[in-house]
């Protein structure tokens, strides 16, 4: 089955729905991580620490150009997942486009919608990008080589490793151009 599948820059007002499925995300992340962590701790809400700076990925009148993105992926105009993407390079430096978070709802995986969510994004923000994912992270290893190396506008497609200190799995960079 295809799935109606779209990616819109989060409204101003949609900040809560992002940061509410940052906490999913979270918890995702949260089962590599052993009993002994001290990390993906929650609070006595139940809640997971909030992303760091959440409000810097909407346009301000303090920032004259963009270097960040909030998007709302829906299915069928329902909320599906979100993605966050930034200038930041995981190997230091700036790049046109890093591929800071992404998250599809559990109810909504392995049915292409992050595949077809992913063109959306490319074809929106063309340029030099860079998608950098955790070694632990399984399901992201196993997609995003797939979605990458099927995708005719994905151009100078290359594999690094992280250096284990800033960051510890593949980095992917290419170059996006709509085909
Ligand atoms: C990674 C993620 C975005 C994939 O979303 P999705 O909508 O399920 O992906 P798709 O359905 O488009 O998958 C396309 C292909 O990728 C591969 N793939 C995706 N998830 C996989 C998994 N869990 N195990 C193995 N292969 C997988 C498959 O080849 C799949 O095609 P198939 O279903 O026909 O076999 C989703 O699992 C997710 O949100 N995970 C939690 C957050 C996360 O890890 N984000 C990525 C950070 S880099």
């Amino acid at each position: 089955m295809i799935y109606d599948v779209s990616v819109q820059p989060a409204e101003s007002e949609e900040q809560a729905l992002v940061a509410g499925l940052f906490q999913f995300y979270t918890y995702h992340f949260s089962q590599f991580e052993p009993p002994s962590s001290p990390r993906f701790e929650v609070d006595a809400r139940g809640q997971f620490e909030a992303y760091p700076d959440l409000a810097s990925y909407w346009p301000s009148p303090g920032r004259a150009t963009a270097d960040r993105w909030a998007l709302v992926i829906r299915v069928g105009g329902r909320v599906a997942g979100f993605a966050l993407l930034n200038q930041l390079s995981h190997r230091g430096g700036a790049v046109e486009r890093n591929m800071a978070e992404m998250f599809v709802l559990a109810k909504y995986r392995r049915a292409g919608v992050a595949s077809a969510a992913v063109v959306q994004i490319f074809d929106a923000h063309p340029g030099q990008w860079e998608v950098a994912i955790a070694q632990r992270n399984a399901p992201a290893i196993a997609f995003w080589p797939r979605v990458l190396a099927n995708e005719p506008g994905v151009h100078q497609l290359r594999e690094q490793a992280g250096d284990g200190i800033h960051w510890t799995g593949p980095i992917w960079s290419f170059r996006y151009q709509r085909p």
